[in-house]
């Protein structure tokens, strides 16, 4: 048996796998995670454990952590009380023993923010958009979803695994999303979901558009802002509760884990929708609910920011310096009016190495963003500039991409 050729044993699994990891390399794709700690209370300081002999300083430029809200005082008391109070776990799904007071009282603050009956925490943002969207459109029988092109995995993958038909609309293009609606039957249940704003392009969409579009052609509409909570609107309510437009919006889903700095997802929408997700998705029902001390840091964090506004300003302002250093410079940052700076260099390979003498020789960590997170040819660097980084390290920076764009002879091309 031992001498038997692989072909007369059919699959060679190992070889499969490693030509899997081959291609990504080929493609100069392959994704290498950078090893590091933030140090607490001095964000965007942290060490890195990478190719170096112990721990390096690094300045980190690419946290979803926009707002440092992390690392708030508030949210690590809130969380250390919470853990020497009811201990480390939920200890079950919602339904079985995990429905701890810490979440109802989110969902009643989350469902506040939004100006919204009710809401519901996922253990992720990620999975929130998949339960949602897969439960939505599966009670809806026939359901059509328009969704916008550049929408995230998460969407997508929840609209697939609904089993509904799917039309995808050219980004922010409302003329293509209603020429899809005014062609499907008028009578067909239709939802539309994009997202508010789009974190690699750094811009927003037509909300109030959209929502005239649903209304005329009496559509549902799913809104992700999982970039814009927390950063935007009086309250942090997001670009929905900024243009006064969230009352419009059947459902706004949300993220836990960027602007306000730990780990979960919710949406929030009228208290029936709210029901039919809770009873009757998979990914709700079938898993241990998240960690009360993880939701008792959101509760502080989610509450601080709905009175504070200085950590936003502190980030428009952080966003606005930036791209006019990079622009100033003469390096290739992508227009836009959000908080995210991208910049382009459209070649996977480069841009790896531009983010590689980045850390290695001056200690700026910037991940590249790469295929399938951006369309290939449109490769970047993404900087998420905040108010804890100082106009010094926005100097330090630009003049190492300067240099590095010159040494690497990147001007012509960019
Ligand atoms: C637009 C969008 N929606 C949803 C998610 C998922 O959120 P989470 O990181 O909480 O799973 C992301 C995450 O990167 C995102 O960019």
């Amino acid at each position: 048996m031992k001498t038997e050729s692989i072909e007369a044993r059919g699959v060679d699994y190992s070889r499969v796998f490693t030509q899997a990891i081959d291609r990504l390399h080929a493609e100069g794709r392959y994704r290498v995670f950078i090893d590091i700690l933030r140090n607490k209370g001095m964000f965007p300081n942290a060490r890195c454990f990478a190719g170096h002999n112990g721990p390096k300083p690094i300045t980190v430029w690419c946290s979803n952590d926009y707002l440092a809200m992390g690392q708030h005082p508030k949210v690590i008391a809130a969380m250390e009380e919470a853990l020497h109070d009811v201990g480390a776990g939920s200890g079950g799904t919602r339904n079985i023993g995990g429905n701890t007071h810490y979440h109802v009282d989110l969902e009643g603050e989350l469902a506040d923010l939004h100006g919204k009956q009710a809401a519901l925490l996922f253990t992720s943002g990620y999975v929130s958009n998949e339960a949602t969207l897969s439960t939505l459109a599966k009670v809806l029988p026939n359901c059509i979803i328009y969704s916008d092109e550049l929408n995230h995995a998460s969407m997508i993958a929840g609209i697939r695994n609904s089993g509904c038909e799917k039309r995808v609309f050219r980004h922010n293009d409302l003329a293509h999303l209603e020429e899809l609606l005014a062609a499907d039957d008028a009578a067909a249940p239709k939802l539309i979901a994009f997202e508010s704003v789009y974190s690699m392009e750094g811009d927003i969409a037509p909300i109030a558009a959209i929502c005239d579009l649903a209304d005329k052609y009496n559509a549902l509409t799913y809104l992700d802002e999982v970039h814009a909570v927390g950063m935007y609107g009086p309250r942090g309510g997001g670009i929905s509760e900024r243009d006064g437009v969230a009352h419009r919006l059947t459902i706004i889903e949300g993220t836990l884990g960027k602007a306000f700095g730990v780990m979960g997802g919710y949406i929030a929408a009228d208290r029936t929708i709210v029901d039919v997700i809770r009873s009757y998705a998979p990914g709700f029902i079938f898993t241990t609910s998240l960690s009360p001390v993880l939701v008792a840091g959101v509760l502080a964090s989610v509450r601080h920011l709905k009175q504070s506004s200085a950590e936003r300003d502190g980030q428009q302002a952080a966003a606005a310096t930036l791209k006019a250093m990079l622009r100033d410079a003469g390096l290739p940052v992508m227009a836009g009016e959000t908080h995210i700076v991208p910049v382009m260099v459209g070649d996977p390979v480069k841009a790896k190495k531009i983010s590689d003498i980045l850390l290695a020789e001056y200690g700026v960590y910037v991940q590249p963003i790469n295929y399938p997170t951006v369309p290939r040819g449109a490769e970047r660097l993404r900087f998420t500039p905040g108010p804890a980084h100082s106009e010094a390290m926005m100097r330090e920076l630009t003049d190492a991409l300067v240099e590095i764009w010159d040494r690497l002879e990147l001007r012509a091309a960019a």
